[in-house]
């Protein structure tokens, strides 16, 4: 069942590739930013075209990836858990997105160890998904959890393709007790894998070409899936599982390593 939703995006004026903090930036790419502006503005055209509210953060000029509000922090039930960016070339996007949420009435606790967001911490119905490996650390999973007093499941990721816990999984319904989702297995370390089989025995397995394509990067409301075109086999298997991909293709931004759900802060009541 779809439930309308709120977003939190910023527009991709200033993206740019000089720099490179995960395997699918190479430096100085070259880069069509109006292009990317036009991919980007679809996504939240799509959004809006299924009832979800979306808010937009002003971009700050010599912050490329500041299009990737889900790093910025995870919102839920109404509380800011604020990120502590891995990269230094990131960390100046904090006070920028504090401002937004200062402005919009929140008040944001910035954890004190690595943490991005919501790109490493997934609420899925009664736990936080908490990935780990490459950019949050594991402390920051147990203060998420004395922060939000929801259980934190740590996972550890060991691809760096698959760098954030985004990029790897997400969650196709979040309602308590009923919380699906869909992954690439490969992207875990066997114990993690042997706890999402356990919490989740309904899952959708995605294939690596699927996962590389970026499809896993993907948003639900729980109906509709935000997907990237370009992940055929995982949009069928969504589709005879009866959900209803949307697809939105973010090639220009992949060049960073991002896509749908990078681009998107979800602000949960
Ligand atoms: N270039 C950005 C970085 O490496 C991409 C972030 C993608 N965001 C995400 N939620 N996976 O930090």
């Amino acid at each position: 069942m779809a439930r309308p939703r709120r977003y939190l995006v910023c527009e991709p004026r200033h993206f740019t590739v000089r720099y490179a903090i995960n395997p699918w930036m190479r430096q100085d790419t070259e880069v069509d930013t109006a292009l990317a502006g036009r991919q980007w503005a679809a996504l939240v055209r799509a959004y809006r075209d299924h009832g979800h509210v979306v808010q937009c953060v002003e971009p700050v000029a010599g912050l490329p990836d500041m299009v990737f509000s889900a790093n910025a922090a995870l919102v839920l039930a109404g509380r800011v858990f604020g990120s502590r960016f891995h990269a230094p070339q990131r960390q100046p996007e904090t006070a920028a997105y504090e401002a937004w949420f200062a402005a919009a009435g929140y008040d944001v606790h910035r954890s004190e160890s690595k943490c991005e967001g919501e790109g490493d911490l997934i609420p899925a119905g009664r736990f936080i998904l908490a990935g780990t490996g490459f950019r949050t650390a594991r402390a920051a999973h147990h203060e998420a959890q004395e922060f939000f007093g929801v259980p934190t499941i740590g996972l550890q990721l060991v691809d760096p393709y698959f760098y954030h816990l985004d990029t790897a999984l997400f969650v196709l319904d979040d309602a308590s007790g009923r919380e699906n989702i869909a992954y690439y297995p490969a992207a875990f370390s066997a114990g993690s894998r042997a706890v999402l089989r356990r919490l989740f025995p309904r899952a959708v397995i995605a294939s690596r070409a699927d996962a590389m394509a970026f499809g896993l990067n993907s948003v639900s409301d729980g109906r509709h899936v935000f997907i990237a075109p370009q992940a055929g086999g995982l949009i069928a298997q969504l589709a005879a599982r009866g959900y209803v991909p949307v697809p939105v293709d973010l090639s220009e931004l992949l060049k960073a390593g991002g896509g749908i759900k990078c681009c998107t802060q979800e602000v949960r009541p």
